[in-house]
């Protein structure tokens, strides 16, 4: 399988390292990445530098080009020659990894790096040691590129939820969960991505969406935990030497520049495997992040499984980790469901690697709210307002005016052009697209549809993939169905709905009519009340109104029926057949006048003939 290396370098603010300090290794590796597969076992520590020609100098120092720009501190100490404990045998190493076994107390505990967009140190983060200031014990050898590869989990049952459906397929802000996941995944650089599925596990696939090379999926039998989840990969993974980005599929609102920064958090730390934790004001249905008295991450521990004393930790796992692949497979296949919930959990890796001598880095993240685990109903609101809200403040940034953001629904892929205003309450959803300079009224619900520029809907529309061109006006009230195609300067006004209708430029319909499998010409005038009668109870069929035809109103139009070029059809009329161009088209019957007919015979005049028959009134 082809593995690409990620092209984009995350983006830096600050300028480039002086050159002196940028070694070769620090660059890119420009050869394509491959996942690379082990020969045959090599003594320990050989140390196989294969994407590099010279190892580096013992104590040299050699930084990810994005530490060395931060001008953070390093002593880099000789490779390793070895793991301790009962942890697998380092055979071959590669760069990275030559110094990744170190359990030097103190080592790098819980740092909060400053990585590139969104990876600030959590204000108040206690517990974790800055960096600043303090030379890193251990050295960040992660002198070059190594692979990255995404695991998503998404075979869960998801019980919490209570739903038919699997709880990854479920709509978050236009896009079904797990879709965020694994789009950020990709958005963050991965040259592959591995999605576990199980239950459901053809709607998962089909909500992930198949076809993608770059994407692939491993099959997990049976519930039996993350930590199961994780190992149900590993076949998808054989031979892979690089790091794994490891995400559960229930995180929406992970940014993709989160995880770059966090990936290179990881490479920088040394460590086998690295977390994202958080510290949130109510850690319940969390593990918490237990650590040592000097810091460092010790265990994660369930909230199921968790004393009075350790859920009182605000820390906790977000289910986001970074994993050197070789690292990961046998270590955690010790994993044992002897837990509350009787599951294998990826968590107790930590501790497993702890007890091998390992340290565990953490990263803590300062916005809670990207890392929100949707389990139940109440996080899924929770995490689908939150991309409303960032979603709102994206295309405020653009140029978009919306007077109330707090209650905008924008889905996240729905494009808006400058100058267009959203009155509060609307929901754009879907692929939906809105041009420059447009108004979309309160309380207006527009899915997958075209908007064209200088448009204006007024409230309370419901409008579903339809195409809708520049100066039109529409609404209030209107309803516009599937495939409505309106030109530019068309008129839909209140109480009209349209359904497979294509009106050309300059028509209208103000008022109160129903239009459907309807195709209108140019500057065509449909009176208020005006029918097609479409439907005959078996099939559809079509209305033609042609170029400038005047409708007069209440007219049904009983299709299959044409309207030619000019014609006029009188109010009140019922037309069943086609009307040639400039023509009068008039069905109604002739009107009666009977002069006095209300003295003579109307009702007060019936009363008085009552009363003189001795009839009484009230
Ligand atoms: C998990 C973590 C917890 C963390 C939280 C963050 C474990 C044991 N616990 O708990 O420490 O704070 O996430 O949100 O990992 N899955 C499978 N197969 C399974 C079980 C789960 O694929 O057998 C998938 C789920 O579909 C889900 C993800 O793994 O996408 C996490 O599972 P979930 O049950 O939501 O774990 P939490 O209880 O939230
Ligand atoms: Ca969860």
């Amino acid at each position: 399988m082809g593995m690409k290396r990620r092209k984009a370098r995350p983006r830096r603010k600050k300028a480039r390292p002086p050159a002196r300090r940028r070694t070769r290794a620090a660059r890119p590796a420009r050869k394509p990445a491959r996942i690379r597969r082990r020969t045959a076992p090599r003594p320990a520590a050989v140390v196989v530098t294969s994407l590099r020609p010279a190892a580096p100098k013992p104590g040299a120092v050699i930084l990810p080009a994005s530490l060395a720009a931060r001008g953070l501190p390093a002593g880099v100490r000789p490779l390793h020659p070895g793991m301790q404990g009962n942890g697998p045998a380092p055979t071959i190493r590669t760069g990275l990894n030559a110094s990744r076994p170190s359990h030097a107390p103190g080592g790098l505990p819980g740092k909060t790096l400053q990585g590139p967009g969104s990876l600030r140190a959590a204000p108040g983060a206690g517990g974790a040691a800055s960096l600043a200031g303090r030379p890193m014990r251990r050295p960040a050898v992660a002198a070059r590129r190594r692979d990255v590869c995404a695991m998503v989990l998404a075979a869960g049952l998801g019980k919490r939820m209570l739903s038919e459906s699997s709880k990854l397929v479920h709509a978050v802000a236009g896009r079904p969960m797990v879709r965020h996941v694994v789009d950020a995944a990709k958005a963050a650089g991965m040259a592959r991505t591995v999605v576990v599925v199980g239950n459901q596990a053809d709607d998962v696939r089909r909500a992930v969406g198949e076809g993608d090379k770059r994407i692939g999926f491993a099959y997990q039998n049976a519930q039996l935990g993350t930590g199961h989840a994780v190992l149900s990969a590993e076949t998808q993974l054989v031979g892979y030497e690089g790091d794994i980005l490891i995400l559960n599929g229930d995180l929406p609102a992970l940014r993709p520049d989160t995880l770059k920064g966090f990936v290179e958090f990881h490479r920088a730390s040394g460590a086998p495997l690295s977390l994202l934790t958080a510290v949130v004001p109510d850690p319940k249905g969390y593990g918490r992040v237990m650590r040592t008295y000097s810091g460092d991450v010790s265990r994660i521990v369930e909230e199921a499984d968790a004393t009075a004393e350790e859920r009182a930790t605000r820390e906790i796992n977000c289910g986001i980790y970074c994993s050197d692949a070789q690292w990961l497979w046998d270590p955690l296949k010790r994993a044992r469901a002897d837990n509350a919930q009787k599951e294998i959990y990826l968590t107790d890796l930590v501790e497993i690697l702890r007890r091998d001598g390992h340290k565990v880095a953490a990263y803590r993240h300062p916005d809670a709210e990207e890392v929100l685990g949707v389990n139940d109903r109440r996080e899924l609101a929770a995490a689908v307002r939150a991309l409303h809200r960032r979603k709102a403040a994206a295309l405020m940034q653009d140029g978009v005016t919306i007077l109330d953001p707090e209650t905008a629904y924008i889905d996240v892929d729905v494009k808006i052009g400058p100058d267009t205003i959203l009155e509060p309450g609307v929901m754009l959803l879907g692929a939906t697209e809105i041009g420059r300079g447009a108004v979309i009224g309160t309380g207006t619900r527009i899915a997958d549809s075209i908007v064209g520029d200088g448009t204006s809907v007024l409230p309370y529309c419901v409008i579903a993939q339809s195409k809708i061109g520049r100066g039109c006006r529409i609404g209030p009230f209107a309803h516009l169905r599937p495939e409505t195609h309106l030109d530019e300067d068309v008129r839909v006004g209140n109480f009209v709905e349209t359904k497979k209708t294509r009106m050309a430029a300059g028509s209208k319909a103000n008022h109160l009519t129903y239009l459907g499998d309807a195709e209108i010409g140019r500057k065509a005038n449909i009176g208020a009340g005006t029918i097609t009668c479409n439907y005959d109870g078996v099939s559809k069929m079509r209305t033609i109104i042609e170029d400038d035809v005047f409708v007069g109103s209440d007219t049904q139009l009983v299709a299959p029926v044409r309207i030619r070029k000019g014609a006029f059809i009188g109010a009140g009329s019922t037309i069943t057949k086609d009307v040639p161009a400039h023509a009068l088209a008039i069905s109604r019957a002739e009107q009666v006048v009977k002069e006095d007919w209300v003295k003579r015979f109307g009702p007060k005049a019936r009363q008085k003939g009552d009363k003189g028959k001795g009839g009484h009134s009230d």
